[in-house]
C-alpha cells in the first residue's frame, strides 16, 4: 500500500497486526523480567505517546509510567542537536528503570536521555523501542535490551512517528520511497 505525506511518498512497511503481535511478546517477556519489582516506564515524546499505551495493556506487573520530551529531528532530517521539552518529573532513585522509545535511530537522544536518568541514582535502566536502526546507530548504548523491529536506515512514519508533525495516527508504519536524485 502506498500514501502520500505532505510533500513524501511511503509505502507500507509494518502493518498493525504485525506491530501488536510483537509487542504481545515484548510485554510477556517485561512481566517475566520485572516480576515483584515496580519499574517506571518512562516514554519519550512525541513518538512513543500509542507504542507506550499498546504495551502497558500488555503489562500485567505492578508499575509506574512518566513522560519526557526530547527530539533531534526536523521533517525528515536528524539535526544532531537535542531539543528538551517536558523534563524529568519524578524522583528516580533506586528505581527500575525503562525508557520506552519508538525508534532509536543515532543514538543521540538515548545517550543524553541515559546520563540524564545515572544523575539520580536509580537501581536500574533499560531501554525498551519498538524500532532500531542498526546501521544509523553510532552510540554504544549497552541498555537497550527490548526491540521491537530493526528496520533498514530509511525514514519511517505511523504508529506514533511522524514526517513534518504528520502521519503519527496511521495504524500501520511506512517508509520513504527512495527518489533518486538526477545527475
Ligand atoms: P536519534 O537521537 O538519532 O536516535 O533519534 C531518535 C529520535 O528521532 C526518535 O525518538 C524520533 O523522534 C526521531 N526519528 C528517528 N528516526 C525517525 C524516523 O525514521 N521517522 C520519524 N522520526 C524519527
Amino acid at each position: 500500500m502506498h500514501i502520500q505525506i505532505d510533500d513524501k511518498d511511503f509505502d507500507l512497511l509494518l502493518e498493525y497486526d504485525q506491530i501488536k503481535k510483537r509487542i504481545r511478546l515484548i510485554g510477556i517477556q517485561l512481566n517475566v523480567d520485572y516480576d515483584n519489582r515496580v519499574p517506571v516506564f518512562i516514554g519519550v515524546l512525541n513518538g512513543s505517546f500509542i507504542f507506550l499505551a499498546d504495551l502497558m495493556k500488555e503489562v500485567s506487573i505492578s508499575s509506574e509510567v512518566t513522560f519526557v520530551k526530547v527530539s533531534s529531528y526536523d521533517g525528515d532530517m536528524n539535526t544532531g542537536e537535542i531539543k528538551k521539552g517536558i523534563g524529568l518529573q519524578m524522583d528516580l532513585k533506586d528505581r527500575d528503570v525503562i525508557i520506552v522509545e519508538d525508534i532509536v535511530d543515532t543514538g543521540a537522544t538515548l545517550r543524553y536521555l541515559i546520563d540524564l536518568i545515572h544523575e539520580q541514582s536509580p537501581a536500574s535502566i533499560c531501554v525498551c523501542t519498538l524500532l532500531l536502526k542498526p546501521k544509523s546507530l553510532k552510540e554504544d548504548i549497552q541498555e537497550i535490551t527490548y526491540v521491537g523491529f530493526e528496520i533498514p536506515d530509511e525514514f519511517v512514519v505511523g504508529y506514533g512517528l511522524d514526517y513534518n508533525g504528520l502521519g503519527r495516527n496511521l495504524k500501520d508504519i511506512y517508509r520513504a520511497r527512495y527518489v533518486p536524485t538526477e545527475t
